[in-house]
């Protein structure tokens, strides 16, 4: 099975999934990197062939660089798209072409902490438990159907590096595991709602 892997930062949710390849335990092959930042450290982890990047940020309207992709996208055909740690929002359009087939990791419980700086956030609630989530992407950010889920404690002093770092122990193996599930044909997206093994979770 072919992976296409969206990253915007340093890319160890990336690593976890090449790392698996290695091993021996995730049936797949990375066909692409594909980010929206020129120099993010990801595109590193990868032979030079298979990355694809562009400032998002020179394009405008911002659909044309959504479009851009896509196509780039599509020219290496990929059975899963996987967005690990990509942090800029696709628009509709993009998410309708490619519907059922893009999963995204987001570090939080959802539906609780959708967008940015969750950690932080957790913190300053006082919540007594945080985590990550691999989900379907739907044109709504951060909503798509929910696949799976880790749980991490929130810990009495915690800073929000503190607990990123405890959740980021556990977004690589959930992440894994659910590609794992992907790449088998186990796991689909059927309206709002998750299908494991043909059953509704
Ligand atoms: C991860 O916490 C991911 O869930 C979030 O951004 C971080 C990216 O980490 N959206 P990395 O680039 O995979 O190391």
């Amino acid at each position: 099975r072919r992976l296409a892997v969206l990253a915007s930062g340093r890319g160890s949710n990336l690593q976890a999934l090449l790392d698996a390849i290695a091993a021996g335990t995730l049936d797949a092959e990375i066909v692409g990197v594909f980010s929206n930042r020129l120099n993010a450290p990801a595109l590193e982890r990868v032979p030079a062939a298979l990355r694809w990047s562009r400032d998002a940020k020179s394009y405008s309207p911002r659909e044309e660089f959504d479009a851009e992709l896509a196509d780039a996208i599509d020219a290496v055909q990929p059975d899963w798209i996987v967005c690990a740690g990509y942090l800029r929002v696709l628009d509709e359009k993009f998410v309708e072409r490619f519907r059922g087939r893009v999963l995204n990791i987001h570090p939080s419980l959802l539906p609780a902490y959708r967008g940015l700086k969750t950690h932080a956030r957790a913190i300053a609630d006082g919540v007594a438990e945080h985590g990550v989530s691999v989900h379907f992407v739907s044109p709504e950010l951060d909503a798509g159907a929910v696949i799976a889920q880790a749980r991490v404690p929130v810990l009495a002093g915690d800073t929000p590096d503190a607990l990123a770092e405890r959740v980021l122990a556990v977004e690589h193996p959930l992440l894994v595991q659910v590609v794992r599930l992907a790449v088998a044909g186990r796991i689909a997206e059927q309206g709002e709602t998750v299908v494991f093994d043909g059953h509704p979770l």
